[in-house]
């Protein structure tokens, strides 16, 4: 079953019913001041990090779920109604909520009365607009009361939860006409408040929750607007909360607009006061005034629009497939810049207090950004690869507003250098400014210990040189990409965390899947050494990289898959000697991707297993058969339920890896298969099993073994949204940048004729038409530049600010 439809044209989602079988969220802001809102207008707002600046408060785990947002209410007449269905929750005439890129439109027709209300961060601005228009549909004049609503959050998310005993004695606001601020501990140590402001005249206001909600009710029917009255209450400690009141009157067929604006203002520290006691305004009045007019908010709403559809002309796929077309096009990209700015920070799945941004997580983001805004994942890479340890090591996450690392989430997962060999190559690839790797940059965030990128690089490589097992395997550390696979832990208490506590010493458990990831990007880390001059270096790569190679054909492979792991004990991991967990997609994808086993049938052999014992219907779950005990000895994915998360579920993050793996291989079919199985378009129609947003992709999908097979958990901040992009634009329609210039390598189902693309990239615009008249998978019989027939599957990096056009015959 669907909730609404796509609109390619507007790039919107459209929900046409306020009960969706979750809420259905969407991201406003794109720099500092992000808002997550859900398609009945619930969600909150934060300033650059959603644990320290939270601006207004959001209740994770509440009944009903999603109670708390940026609500409008109506009283027509007693009649009592929110545009957003929610919270009232009153049968409306007609609902519709528009996601669209970085912007919701919700809208919502009552007795003739129709509110439609625009939510967007303007560019270059801390605030979220809400222009509300009001539609008097009906024959007849009407006079109702319109009222806001916004709960600030005491800036601390988790503070803000936990610490009554002081917070309900802290808030503090300040009236000032139409504009309520919110300066709770401002006068102290903070030099940030709040504002919610509205250009017009009001009739009333409300700051102090309690007075205006009224003690024994919900926010589905506060006592100021079920009674039309505000109290004009003034809140001093408890809950400070922001809400207008205004008597509107509108002839039949008479339209009204109202700016709203919920901003965020820093002032410097001899800046901060206007006068004793009040707040220094001038930042506040200046947003306020600059969005006073319905023309002004107009024109930054377009150019929020023309910025997107800029940086979605950089891929744009023209093919036969529209639910394909809307993935690429523009879902998935989306989504990538979500990632990008979010890490897994704030979701309605992860509460903004916990993960920062990941250095793993980061750093695999990039891949599906890169192309967006090349400076800003320059910015990053810079930004990671400075909490890295001198010895190649890293912090497990950073704090967005401090850019420093911190163990909260743990340490010592060797899988997390790698992955900034990938960033730094993937950035070089689609910019080739090999000067990043000049530029100095510190270890542990300490100036004094800077070295240049290109050394950090050299250090994520020997890290794994440096850490072998037994078995000349990498040593696995706390866990690998798979944060659940805990083989050091042994953990008997409940209360302790896998990630975090001490692991038993002397441990020796080895990972195959690093091992395969040492060899794919150990290999771009040779590369990238001959081109930077460092011959020695590359040589001294390819032969660890050789070595490596080695040992997971000696002791990385089962007869028919490769191994997981080798556990504490030495014990193998994802064996078919192994009673549960027999097999884990992990290695299988890394070590194809790699190209191990590519001469000797091991990769044929290894993806015949995978389609065999870990495809289901929604997708390629983890691993099989699912853990149904604890054990001790592999940790964390043996305590989920069989089914879920990495015991046995599709976690979609990884799937891409085999999706990318059968290209290798030249199966271009199956590739597409395994990719139409989790890319949400295709999945719209069970809405109502996978529950999720229908326009990105999530976490999780429950497996085969699970109670509820395909239905699917924490969407939006996922590494599933870069790798399935990278795969599907890379590998499958396979426009691939490179060192040298724009690989053309397509992996596709065999009785496609052929799609279009055109790909900007630095400086020039390919306009590429492929062609499959002999409707094979892969293979190029030639391609043809500008009319000229190319040697090889490089069409080069023009640099010319002209338009070029390809055309590739495959064959
Ligand atoms: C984490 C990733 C991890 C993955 C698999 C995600 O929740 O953010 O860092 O690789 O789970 O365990």
């Amino acid at each position: 079953m669907k909730y609404g439809h796509f609109d390619d044209r507007q790039k919107e989602y459209v929900i046409m019913e306020p009960q969706t079988p979750y809420p259905w969220i969407n991201y406003l802001g794109m720099e500092d001041f992000f808002s997550l809102i859900s398609n009945t207008a619930g969600g909150y707002s934060f300033y650059r990090d959603a644990r320290l600046r939270r601006i207004t408060r959001y209740r994770y785990n509440n009944v009903p779920i999603d109670d708390g947002g940026k609500y409008f209410y109506i009283n027509d007449a007693g009649d009592v109604w929110s545009p957003g269905w929610k919270p009232v929750k009153n049968k409306l005439d007609n609902y519709q909520c528009r996601h669209g890129l970085s912007y919701t439109i919700i809208t919502g027709e009552k007795n003739g009365l129709e509110v439609d209300v625009l939510y967007f961060v303007p560019l270059g601005d801390n605030c979220e607009i809400q222009k509300v228009k009001l539609t008097n549909k009906s024959s007849k004049s009407k006079e109702f009361k319109l009222f806001s609503f916004v709960e600030f959050c005491l800036w601390n998310a988790l503070d803000d939860m936990t610490n009554f005993q002081r917070n309900f004695s802290t808030g503090e606001v300040e009236v000032k006409g139409s504009v309520i601020y919110h300066k709770t501990e401002y006068k102290e140590r903070r030099n940030h408040y709040a504002f919610y402001s509205i250009n017009e005249p009001i009739q009333g206001f409300d700051t102090d929750r309690e007075s205006f909600v009224g003690l024994y009710n919900g926010f589905e029917n506060p006592d100021a607007v079920t009674e039309g009255k505000s109290r004009n209450s003034i809140a001093h400690g408890w809950s400070p909360v922001a809400s207008h009141m205004l008597k509107i009157n509108l002839a039949a067929g008479q339209e009204k607009e109202l700016i709203f604006i919920l901003g965020y203002v820093g002032n410097a520290e001899d800046d901060k006061w206007e006068s004793p006691g009040l707040i220094n305004k001038k930042k506040a009045e200046n947003l306020i005034v600059k969005y006073q007019s319905s023309v002004a908010v107009n024109q930054e709403f377009e150019r929020l629009r023309n910025y997107w559809s800029n940086l979605l002309s950089i891929y744009q796929l023209d093919s036969h497939d529209e639910k394909l077309n809307r993935m690429v096009n523009i879902w998935n990209q989306y989504q990538c810049m979500v990632t990008f700015n979010m890490s897994r920070s704030a979701s309605y799945f992860e509460s903004g207090i916990g993960r920062g941004m990941g250095f793993r997580d980061s750093n695999q983001d990039l891949i599906g950004f890169v192309h967006q805004i090349p400076e800003k994942a320059k910015e990053r890479i810079l930004d990671i690869a400075a909490t890295q340890f001198e010895d190649g090591g890293a912090y497990h996450q950073y704090q967005p507003l401090t850019k420093r690392g911190n163990n909260e989430i743990g340490g010592n997962f060797n899988d997390d250098p790698l992955w900034l060999i990938l960033s730094t190559s993937s950035y070089i690839k689609e910019t080739g400014d090999w000067s990043i790797l000049d530029e100095s940059v510190p270890f542990d965030n300490d100036e004094t210990k800077a070295k240049s990128l290109f050394e950090h690089l050299k250090r994520s490589f020997y890290h794994v040189v440096n850490n072998l097992g037994p078995h000349n395997l990498p040593l696995i550390g706390r866990a690998d990409w798979n944060d659940c696979l805990n083989l050091n832990c042994f953990s008997k208490n409940p209360d302790e965390s896998f990630q975090t506590t001490e692991n038993k010493q002397g441990g020796v458990a080895e990972s195959v899947m690093i091992a395969g990831m040492f060899v794919l990007y150990g290999t771009e880390f040779a590369q990238i050494c001959r081109r930077y001059g460092q011959q020695k270096e590359a040589d001294l790569a390819i032969f660890h990289v050789g070595k490596m190679k080695e040992s997971i054909k000696k002791h990385g492979w089962d007869g028919q898959w490769f191994l997981r792991a080798y556990d504490y004990f030495g014990n193998k991991v994802g064996s078919r000697e192994n009673e549960e967990g027999k097999i884990f997609i992990e290695s299988q994808g890394f070590c194809v991707m790699a190209g191990i086993g590519v001469d000797d049938g091991k990769a044929q052999s290894t993806l015949e297993s995978v389609k065999k014992h870990l495809d289901c219907e929604y997708g390629i779950v983890l691993n099989n058969p699912a853990f149904t005990k604890y054990h001790i000895n592999l940790g964390e994915i043996s305590t989920y339920p069989k089914g879920y998360k990495e015991n046995a579920g599709v976690f979609c993050h990884n799937n891409p890896w085999i999706m990318i793996a059968e290209t290798i291989l030249g199966n271009g079919d199956r590739a597409f298969e395994y990719y139409r199985k989790i890319a949400p378009s295709y999945l719209e129609d069970i809405s109502d099993l996978h529950k999720m947003e229908p326009y990105v992709y999530s976490q999780m999908i429950a497996g085969k073994d699970a109670h509820k097979p395909g239905e699917a958990k924490n969407s939006w901040l996922t590494g599933t949204a870069a790798w399935n992009y990278y795969a599907i634009t890379q590998y499958i329609l396979g426009i691939r940048p490179e060192y040298e210039g724009l690989l053309i390598d397509p992996c596709i189902p065999h009785n496609w004729n052929g799609f279009t693309i055109l790909r900007k990239f630095r400086n020039a615009v390919y306009k590429i038409a492929v062609q499959n008249p002999e409707h094979v998978s892969k293979g190029i019989k030639e391609i043809i530049v500008d009319g000229d027939k190319t040697k090889g599957l490089c069409v080069p990096a023009f640099g010319d600010g002209k338009t070029h056009n390809v055309t590739v015959i495959m064959g």
